[in-house]
Formats: structure tokens, sequence, C-alpha cells
């Protein structure tokens, strides 16, 4: 089975107005988009709910963070459960903006994702170097530890509700896309590990996404990458460029 192409949009802490959400959903809800993507958008938790009542059928929507209790005293955090009572089906950890700015380890993401996927959620998983990482050339060992640490928590049948997005933190909202085919040797060296590390048939079926400065202009490209299976997309999701992104793979 062909991996399905799969098209994020991580809004961040983005738009500041609803005004602003409202014109980028009726772009999206009026654009021809390419029915073979898989389409998720992660808006700010305040939006989760109304944007998943009005955005069209084949737009799946993503929160941005979860905790990994159920409920309790734990001011400011959702839960895998709150989300999948709200209907949400998706969520993005370990991005690399709450690994460096709120201190999430590893282990920390782990926890998550395993409550994540226990709770039914499906988990847009991140993981990417530093520059000061790629130019030592360590970029797969600390790939690896990242990806290890979910490794160590996960069964095997898990994995069919993760994404992995690769996302070098020296690209993401920098203009500095990687090239396609700095992407591909860092998605093929994702692939080889979960071949190792869990199964060969993990290994095949997992969408790998790549995230960072992802545009109109540079998606077609990257997307003709055999391990490339589609984008995490922050600031071009908030335009009507996103439209683009999701019809990569058309014509
Ligand atoms: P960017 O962000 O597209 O603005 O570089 C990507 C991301 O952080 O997921």
């Amino acid at each position: 089975m062909p991996r399905q192409f799969f098209v994020g949009g991580n809004f961040k802490m983005n738009p500041i107005s609803r005004g602003q959400k409202e014109s980028i959903i009726s772009v999206l809800n009026s654009a021809d988009l390419d029915s073979t993507t898989e389409i998720v958008i992660a808006p700010p938790s305040l939006y989760l709910i109304p944007l998943k009542d009005t955005v069209r059928s084949e737009l799946q929507v993503s929160a941005q963070n979860c905790y990994f209790k159920d409920s309790g005293a734990f001011t400011g955090e959702i839960s895998p459960a709150q989300l999948v009572d709200a209907g949400i089906p998706y969520v993005i950890l370990g991005h690399s903006e709450r690994r460096t700015l709120f201190h999430e380890t590893s282990e920390f993401v782990a926890q998550k994702t395993k409550a994540a996927l226990n709770a039914t959620l499906k988990v847009i998983l991140c993981v990417g170097e530093t520059l000061p990482e790629r130019e030592t050339g360590q970029t797969a060992v600390v790939v690896q530890k990242q990806l290890q640490a979910v490794v160590d928590v996960l069964q095997e049948s898990d994995w069919g509700g993760v994404v992995i997005a690769y996302e070098p933190v020296w690209a993401i909202g920098t203009g500095k896309v990687a090239t396609s085919a700095q992407a591909q040797e860092a998605h093929l060296d994702i692939r080889t590990f979960l071949s190792q590390a869990v199964s060969p048939a993990v290994a095949e079926n997992t969408r790998i996404i790549y995230g960072g400065s992802v545009t109109a202009a540079n998606c077609k490209e990257l997307s003709t990458q055999p391990d490339v299976d589609g984008f995490l997309v922050g600031g071009a999701s908030l335009k009507p460029e996103f439209v683009n992104i999701i019809n990569a793979r058309r014509n």
C-alpha cells in the first residue's frame, strides 16, 4: 500500500484575531484540494472546536500539544481524553518550539505520545536537529535519540497512529529550507532506524513528513523524494499558498 500523502498546517500561536482565522478557513473551504492528500490543520486550542465545526469534512483538526494525564490539577494543560471527547483526532507532540522554549525532554514527549495513542488520538511526532548538530555531523544520532525514547515506550501496533515530522530546527521559520537531498537523506535514515528499532513493516508504513520553511515554491521538488510523505507547514499554512502545498503532488 502506498503511503498516503499528508499535509499538516501548524498555525502555532496564530492568528491573533477571529477575523483572520475566518479568512484562512474560507480560503481552504472554497479551494480545489487534492482528494488524495490527508489534510490536518492545527490551530491554537481555543479554536479547535469551532474550527472542527466549520471546516469542510475533508479537513481534520489537530491540537498542538497535550499532557499525559486524563484530568486533574494541571493548570493550563489539555488532556488526550478531553481532545478525544471533543472529536479532535490528532495532536502534534515534540515540536522543537516545545522542546526548546518549554524544555520538553524526549522522555516527556514519549510519555505524552504513549498517552495520546492510548486515548486513540493520532500523533504528529516532531524530531529534528539544530544547526550546530548538523554542522558537526550529528543529525542522524540526534534524531535517533529523540525517536528511541518513543520506541522504548510504544508497542509495535501503536505506530499505526504516528506520523513522524522531520523538522530541522535551523529550517523552522527561517526561510532556509532543507534541500530535497538533505530531506531525503534524513527521512531515509529515519526509515532505516525504524526498520531496525521497531520492524520493517512499521518502517514501510509510517509517514515521514518534512517541516521547515516549506512554501508553494519549494514543495513540489521536496514532494518528489521517495521518503518524503508530505509536509508540516508553519508560516505558509496561514496563507493562500497552503492550498498549493496540499496539492504538491498534483500534475
Ligand atoms: P515553518 O514552520 O513552516 O514556519 O518553518 C514549520 C513548523 O514549525 O512546523
